[in-house]
């Protein structure tokens, strides 16, 4: 099989793709990432002289790109490519509808000039909006997107679904939850705090932190993935999630004493604006059809996370002290004072 990974260079993506190529060695992947702030190609530095893996740096949104690439005997296409940072969507909304919306388009023309057997669109449980502190949503509950970036992952999902109705095009969406595990960009929660931890800098809680999100092993997501694409259903949705409901203080007291620090670097800072409350997925529907369920348990996960931050900090010392330096101290000085 070829698989076109877009956003390859990125957390999730370069996860998914040694994931892949480990479990099967035949297949192929090309992986297509614009190499925006979050694209990492030290992600997958161990195997970028893979005999079965090709790279090639270029922007979604090239229709003439996507089509050389996908034209090129391409079966599946599994779409990670995004802007993926809530924060950042509240700063710069529109290159999060060009890439996630008009992006997400492009790949599914190309998708359906080709005739590829399956499109798997990465979403999140994001676009089911915020929930009170009981009940999960299903993949049939409405659709109440709240930040820009969440807006523009519903958008595309809903693109998605129109091209599977009205050209039968094999799309399939996923809706997972926050993911964590190695090689995650140090803007998202567990990164950033575990990484500042080991800086002696302070962790910024937005609020009150007592926001809930469930979060996954990022190696079972991409388990769920490799389920998803290997089963012939088409038209379908899947909530993906880790039965693992924090709130952002657990996860914050549970980083501090893997890493044996002091709670006194806690520090709670000026909240995000429409800060969504509480996600929490019901993910019935992938176990009945497909018998996938998620295997860490989350303190083996952040015990693995941690340690991976640990003896890795070369990458992401890298990214800290480069242009992201500028983006950090810029945003988080600003909710500090205010
Ligand atoms: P990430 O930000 O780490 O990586 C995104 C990748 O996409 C980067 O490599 C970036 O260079 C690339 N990219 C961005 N714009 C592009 C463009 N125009 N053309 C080509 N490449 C482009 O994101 P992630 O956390 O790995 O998330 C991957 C996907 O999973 C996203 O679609 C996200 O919405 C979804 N998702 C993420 C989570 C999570 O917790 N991280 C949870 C659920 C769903
Ligand atoms: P994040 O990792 O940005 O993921 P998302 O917003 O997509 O769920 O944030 C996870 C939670 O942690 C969210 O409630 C916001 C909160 N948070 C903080 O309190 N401080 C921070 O510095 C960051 C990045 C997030």
């Amino acid at each position: 099989m070829k698989i076109l990974v877009t956003g390859g260079a990125g957390f999730i993506g370069s996860n998914f793709i040694r994931y892949i190529l480990l479990k099967y060695p035949n297949y192929h992947i090309v992986n297509l990432d614009k190499l925006t702030y979050a694209g990492n190609l030290d992600n997958l530095s161990d195997i970028e002289n893979h005999s079965n893996y090709q790279f090639f740096k270029g922007d979604i949104c090239n229709f003439e790109l996507v089509n050389r690439i996908v034209g090129d005997g391409v079966d599946a296409i599994v779409h990670f490519a995004a802007e993926s940072h809530v924060d950042r969507s509240i700063y710069d909304p529109g290159i999060f509808v060009k890439t996630n919306v008009l992006g997400t388009q492009v790949l599914l023309e190309s998708a359906l000039k080709f005739k590829i057997d399956k499109f798997i669109q990465i979403s999140t449980d994001e676009v089911y909006g915020s929930l009170g502190k009981e009940g999960s949503s299903v993949e049939s509950s409405s659709l109440l997107p709240n930040s820009p970036y969440s807006a523009s992952k519903a958008s595309a999902d809903l693109l998605v679904r129109s091209y599977f109705e009205t050209f039968r095009l094999p799309a399939i969406i996923t809706r997972c939850t926050n993911n964590y595990g190695p090689y995650q960009f140090p803007e998202k929660l567990i990164p950033l705090f575990i990484t500042n931890a080991l800086q002696d800098l302070s962790l910024p809680i937005y609020g009150d932190g007592l926001y809930v999100r469930d979060w996954i092993y990022v190696e079972d997501h991409c388990k769920a993935l490799d389920t998803v694409l290997h089963q012939d259903k088409v038209g379908e949705i899947y909530n993906i999630g880790g039965k693992n409901e924090k709130t952002n203080l657990e996860i914050t007291d549970l980083i501090l004493k893997e890493l044996n620090r002091s709670k006194s670097l806690v520090k709670h800072v000026k909240d995000r604006p429409a800060h969504d409350r509480r996600y929490s997925l019901d993910c019935s529907k992938i176990g009945a059809e497909l018998g996938w369920k998620p295997d860490t348990p989350f303190e083996e996960g952040i015990s693995k996370t941690v340690n991976w931050y640990v003896s890795h900090q070369g990458w992401w010392q890298k990214i800290k002290s480069g242009e992201y330096l500028k983006y950090y101290e810029k945003h988080y000085l600003q909710r500090e004072s205010s």
